[in-house]
């Protein structure tokens, strides 16, 4: 489907609570990956507030795509076409990013792309393992999300199993809540257990039904605020550090043990790890290891990439493309899209 050597996108992110556009050149090239991150405004109410997401994205979303265009040297008569984000998200703030792609692809009569946000994710890892090709094991740890995946080709995947409650990251978020510390949870859980005992306080790991790939990750917010409840009545001061390191562990523990397992049940000899929890150092250092033990080869963006972006979109956006040609302008921002 595609007509030149070279297909430049603009993509554009705007699912939860970065504002991000980028320039990308054939997928796998990044010109340009500008990120306005609005957690310093959600910050103060604990969580993402869904409303001045959407207004903060409004705000910004024009300055953002002209600061993408701009690093990279191009300007929109350069693009061939538009990558979006349409699914899933908070439908507000997917709305801005929808508007704006579907403006610009109207304006300069280029076609407009639609894109999973997931299979952004998994995208990710394309831009900087220049060897990976499908077909591979995926695990998707995000905010909203905790997807275990096989992906069969460049624009095709299918899930495996995913959590019947809480995203690994939501847990993340809630327990940090619990002890003190904060939005987001995930990076001060990460540094505050560096300093601690995982094994010190152990909490349940839940792997539920012998085979499943499915998680569940609603009951350890419950059990850590028990835990803090209990120690306080009996008139002992928790030691956060601790309870944040036997949390982590005990999640990760899950997530690792099932994406080696199901590697190794589809022998797959590559395991792609996505997602803004994918940024967890604990969790890089232990699926390393495991991974190392059974001969599997790992792969995880850098931080930057694992978190939202617009380079990702752009390099899903083209695989998109070339496989399925673009979508129409009636294109509908999609709250709960799975992958
Ligand atoms: O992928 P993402 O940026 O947004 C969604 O698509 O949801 O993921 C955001 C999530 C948040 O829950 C945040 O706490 C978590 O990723 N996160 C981390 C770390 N950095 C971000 N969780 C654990 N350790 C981290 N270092
Ligand atoms: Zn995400």
């Amino acid at each position: 489907m595609a007509q030149k050597e070279k297909l430049l996108t603009l993509a554009i992110e705007t699912s939860c609570d970065e504002t991000s556009a980028a320039v990308t050149e054939n997928g796998r090239d990044v010109l340009s990956n500008i990120i306005s991150s609005q957690i310093e405004t959600h910050k103060d109410y604990g969580g993402v507030v869904p409303e001045i997401a959407s207004r903060h994205h409004l705000r910004d979303i024009n300055r953002v795509v002209d600061k993408a265009l701009e690093e990279a040297g191009k300007t929109m008569d350069d693009m061939d076409m538009i990558g979006v984000t349409y699914g899933p998200g908070l439908v507000g703030a997917l709305l801005i990013g929808l508007a704006t792609a579907k403006a610009y692809a109207l304006a300069k009569d280029i076609p407009l792309v639609g894109v999973n946000h997931m299979h952004g994710h998994i995208c990710a890892n394309y831009i900087e393992h220049r060897d990976l090709a499908p077909p591979f094991t995926a695990i998707i740890v995000s905010g909203g999300h905790t997807d275990l995946a096989e992906v069969t080709g460049y624009n095709s995947c299918r899930i495996l199993g995913c959590t019947r409650d809480d995203a690994i990251g939501e847990a993340y978020d809630k327990v940090a809540r619990v002890l003190g510390l904060g939005y987001p949870g995930g990076p001060a859980i990460d540094e505050l257990a560096k300093k601690a005992d995982p094994e010190r306080i152990k909490f349940k790991r839940v792997f539920l039904e012998k085979g499943s790939k499915d998680f569940s990750f609603s009951g350890i917010k419950t059990a850590v605020l028990n835990y803090m409840n209990t120690e306080r009545q009996v008139g002992r001061e928790p030691d956060v550090a601790h309870v944040a390191a036997g949390f982590q562990e005990a999640v990760l523990d899950v997530i690792v043990t099932k994406s080696v397992e199901t590697a190794l049940e589809r022998k797959d000899k590559k395991l792609v790890m996505a997602g803004g929890v994918a940024a967890n150092s604990r969790l890089r250092e232990m699926l390393k290891k495991k991974c190392e033990d059974e001969g599997i080869k790992l792969y995880y963006p850098s931080p930057v990439l694992c978190t939202d972006n617009g380079a990702m979109i752009g390099c899903a956006a083209y695989y998109k493309y070339i496989t399925e040609g673009p979508d129409g302008l009636d294109l509908d921002g999609v709250s709960g899209l799975s992958l």
